[in-house]
């Protein structure tokens, strides 16, 4: 029989990680919530590019992102996503792999107002992966979204929120010698996960 695990178990290892990755320092390792994200595209085809990890409890892994963006477009159409956090100085890998459900309105508010003003402009004025006829295009674009909200909190942009991929498997790798790795992958099954060894 495959073990089965309560569904705190991958959470609480992914967070105590994620504690050790930030411990290592920004000399070694600069953005510790970096992970690359695979999205699913026209076709089946797969695009990933990396993002950074915002919050994550029982209810999944949070990120933020302009909707329209090419990513924000291909979740709209195909929720599947792909997650990879690579600590390099940890020799740690961690995959997961679930659906992508828009975060409630509140929440992102709460997390825009938390960032840089800077940041917040920025997100009114990129029109992310649309095509930029020049950087000046876009200097003019952050000067008029500042002139709009001078003197004023920056609101969030309607097209500007946050995913969260609620995981369906969640698999971590630890370097082991002579690449005998070790990969232990949590599978949701209901109110719990089970949990299986493979082989590296
Ligand atoms: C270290 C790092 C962190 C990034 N964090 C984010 C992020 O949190 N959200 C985001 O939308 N893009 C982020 N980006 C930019 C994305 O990689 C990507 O260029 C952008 O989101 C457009 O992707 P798309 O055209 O596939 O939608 C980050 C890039 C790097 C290198």
């Amino acid at each position: 029989m495959t073990p089965l695990a309560p569904v705190s178990e991958p959470f609480e290892r992914f967070i105590e990680l994620l504690a050790s990755a930030r411990a290592v320092g920004s000399g070694r390792l600069p953005e510790p919530t970096a992970f690359a994200l695979g999205t699913v595209g026209e076709g089946g085809r797969p695009s990933v590019r990396i993002v950074l990890l915002k919050a994550v409890d029982e209810r999944g892994f949070v990120f933020y992102t302009n909707y329209e963006s090419r990513k924000g477009r291909e979740l709209l159409a195909n929720p599947h996503a792909a997650m990879c956090f690579h600590w390099q100085p940890l020799e740690r890998q961690v995959r997961v792999e679930g659906e992508a459900v828009p975060v409630a309105g509140e929440e992102a508010d709460a997390y825009f107002a938390s960032r840089a003003r800077e940041s917040q402009i920025g997100a009114w004025a990129s029109q992310q992966s649309e095509e930029l006829s020049s950087m000046d295009e876009l200097r003019e674009r952050v000067a008029a979204v500042e002139a709009r909200f001078a003197n004023q909190p920056v609101p969030r942009p309607p097209h500007w929120s946050g995913r969260r991929v609620n995981p369906s498997s969640i698999e971590f790798w630890h370097a082991g010698e002579f690449r005998l790795h070790e990969r232990r992958r949590y599978e949701r099954d209901g109110n719990s996960w089970t949990m299986r060894r493979l082989f590296p």
